[in-house]
């Protein structure tokens, strides 16, 4: 299984803040926001990583993660997403990287309570998402059951209501998913829809959609940063990170605790 962060995008919702910096870099809580959706990855195993960028932040992304997993045995890899084309483009973009695996994307400003580690390690073919019931399905790519619980449909914001589970930031899926978002057309938007991703494998009955209870945060607004700081601290989030990722972090404050001294000196 190989691992995609997609964080390129531009942000417009949190201009200014936005103006001077990507919003996966923005702080939650004790760290920055990217490292919750490594979090999720790295807590399920996966080694190889790429993180998707867009090109005004490319180095502020290699100044964190450059060589922060060094010494810790994950490999992170890094592609620039010129022009924010959707969240489909993770998979043409990331189609080299993939090369035949098994990819769980996961969107840079999506933090999740819950551990998923098992659903992805389970995972065999098909896809897997993660649908969570929310207030507001206007503003979602939205999953409706039948009465046995099985997903028979998915719409993107749907105006008329049909359901309140939305499908969040994570995507599991085979290697055909790079196949399949070359196939896509962009939307109205301009965009290539990874609900469309969802429904030719929906269509070919291969899409698992698995429900989650626990905090799902999406920090694109000045409140949901807010409210994502806050969770964070309230559930303790940051104290269930892999240890993996609580080291290299420590190992690279004390880095920077002994370059900012020389320089002092
Ligand atoms: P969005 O929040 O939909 O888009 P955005 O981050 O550009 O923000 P805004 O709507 O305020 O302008 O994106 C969800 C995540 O996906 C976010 O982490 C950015 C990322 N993204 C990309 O990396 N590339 C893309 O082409 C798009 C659409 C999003």
């Amino acid at each position: 299984m190989k691992g995609i962060v997609l964080a390129g995008g531009t942000a417009t919702r949190l201009f200014p803040l936005t103006a001077t910096t990507s919003k996966q870099l923005l702080p939650v809580y004790d760290r920055q926001m990217i490292f919750y959706p490594l979090n999720t990855l790295i807590k399920a195993g996966i080694k190889e990583i790429l993180v998707i960028v867009a090109p005004d932040h490319s180095g502020q992304f290699l100044n964190l993660l450059g060589s922060i997993f060094k010494n810790h045995g994950i490999s992170l890899f890094f592609e620039v997403q010129k022009i924010p084309r959707g969240l489909a483009d993770a998979f043409i973009l990331g189609e080299n990287f993939i090369a035949g695996d098994n990819v769980a994307m996961i969107l840079g400003d999506n933090i999740y309570e819950d551990d998923l580690s098992e659903s992805i390690k389970n995972f065999k073919s098909g896809g897997t998402v993660f649908a969570k019931k929310v207030k507001d399905p206007e503003r979602f790519g939205i999953v409706e059951f039948d009465k046995d619980g099985k997903a028979i449909r998915v719409v993107e914001k749907p105006k008329k209501f049909i359901s309140d589970y939305a499908l969040t930031g994570l995507y599991v899926y085979d290697s055909r998913v790079s196949e399949i978002a070359k196939s896509l057309t962009p939307s109205d938007r301009g965009e290539i829809e990874i609900t469309d991703i969802n429904k030719k494998y929906l269509e070919m009955g291969e899409l698992n959609v698995q429900k989650i209870e626990g905090e799902w945060l999406d920090a694109g607004t000045f409140d949901s940063l807010l409210e994502a700081g806050n969770v964070v601290k309230e559930k303790e989030i940051y104290k269930n990170f892999d240890p993996l990722i609580d080291k290299a972090i420590a190992d690279f404050n004390e880095e920077l605790k002994i370059i900012a001294k020389k320089r002092l000196l």
